[in-house]
């Protein structure tokens, strides 16, 4: 016999589920449609700090940035965790599957089920696809990102049923972009990796890890998997200050490292694909056009390339890019907003460079 207390915790969640439902369709009469009329229930990101909403706020990390000026164009101004001056691609994509347009972090103790339902984010900053990446960084590695996710499921079953549950899990949309830290941090600045292996063994171990993280998630049920491949990070101002000479150019070794990568993952993901042929690969080459919008910045309304808006543009990034720190007058001149990471400008243009004509891949 059921309680009485089931009973009412049982219609409480018909009726949060019922609402969902009503939402779900209302953003859907407004937003674009999606190929074949589809709905996409939920979206889901694993990664860096690139995609990452906050999630380090709540772990033992010195890679945060939950403090002014970060977030300074975020809903009038609020430093939330995202490594930008206002949204990440994480909130981007989720608005281009017309899901929402804020994608919250999973580690959020403010979270709701509503939240839970229609996507988070399981990404940290400074993680890897080398778990020694994330574990130097003391943040969420790829595998506890997975287990995070098995945690969620375990959570919206209780909430919302086992059959509801799978229709979230089989339809919704897995966003993986992550990378950059493995050859940025572990490879390019420091010593471990770079004795143990040479570029090309480097690349194949990060791809033997992304290749495990990707059955691990079509083994929880993800259907529908978007990869960001590494973006031409040697470009970035930190790298071009710290290893650039005096000119301070883009340095060849990590885009070259970068490429490399990329290509075995492009093949990864088609023989994925050709092995699991009820779920979608797709590869998300995001090199291309952040290559593109730095070196055609002005066809892009961008005319400051190679410095970070935060304080001298060359080094500050994280708690060195914090509210002692002047910005730039005009945030939409910049590529990045501190040495490492893009600005919002840049996030909105490069999202719809790498996603607008692979949306249709996914269904
Ligand atoms: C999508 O829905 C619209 C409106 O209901 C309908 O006219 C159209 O034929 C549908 N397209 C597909 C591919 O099912
Ligand atoms: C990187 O490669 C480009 C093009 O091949 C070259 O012009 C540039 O000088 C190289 N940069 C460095 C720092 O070697
Ligand atoms: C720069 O823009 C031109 C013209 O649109 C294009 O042909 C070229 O490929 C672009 N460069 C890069 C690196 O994408
Ligand atoms: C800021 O920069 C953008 C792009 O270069 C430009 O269109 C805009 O007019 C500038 N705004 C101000 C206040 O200078």
């Amino acid at each position: 016999m059921k309680s009485l207390f089931q009973m009412l915790l049982s219609l409480r969640l018909q009726i949060i589920y019922f609402c969902y439902f009503i939402a779900i369709i209302l953003q859907h009469v407004s937003s674009k449609s999606l190929p074949n009329n589809e709905t996409v229930p939920a979206v889901f990101v694993f990664g860096d700090s690139i995609v990452d909403p906050g999630n380090n706020n709540y772990i033992n990390t010195i890679v945060k940035c939950n403090f002014p000026p970060y977030g300074r164009d975020f809903d009038g101004g609020i430093p939330t965790g995202r490594f930008s001056n206002g949204l990440v691609p994480s909130d981007i994509i989720a608005e281009k599957f017309g899901v929402k347009k804020v994608l919250p972090a999973y580690l959020d103790p403010n979270i709701q089920l509503q939240d839970l339902l229609t996507g988070v984010s399981f990404a940290s900053g400074g993680a890897g696809y080398d778990p020694l990446t994330s574990q130097i960084m003391f943040v969420k590695s790829l595998s506890d990102q997975l287990d995070m996710f098995k945690e969620y499921k375990k959570k919206v079953e209780e909430a919302v049923g086992e059959k509801k549950r799978e229709e979230i899990v089989s339809k919704s949309i897995y966003i993986v972009c992550i990378g950059s830290d493995d050859i940025a941090n572990t490879y390019a600045q420091t010593p471990f990796r770079r004795i143990q292996y040479d570029i090309p063994s480097y690349t194949d171990f990060l791809l033997s890890e992304a290749s495990k993280f990707l059955q691990e998630l079509y083994g929880l049920g993800g259907r529908r998997i978007g990869v960001f491949s590494i973006p031409a990070i040697g470009c970035v101002p930190s790298q071009r200050t710290i290893n650039g000479g005096k000119h301070r150019e883009c340095l060849n070794s990590s885009n070259q490292a970068a490429q490399l990568f990329n290509s075995k993952l492009f093949f990864k993901m088609k023989a994925l694909g050709k092995e699991h042929s009820d779920a979608r690969f797709v590869y998300l080459d995001s090199y291309n056009p952040f290559v593109d919008i730095i070196q055609n910045a002005s066809k892009y309304g961008f005319n400051e390339i190679d410095k970070g808006c935060c304080g001298t543009g060359d080094i500050e990034v994280g708690i060195l890019c914090n509210p002692l720190m002047n910005t730039c007058s005009n945030r939409s001149d910049y590529v990045f907003w501190d040495s490492y990471h893009p600005t919002e400008k840049t996030y909105y243009v490069l999202s719809s460079l790498v996603l607008d004509n692979k949306i249709k891949d996914f269904f």
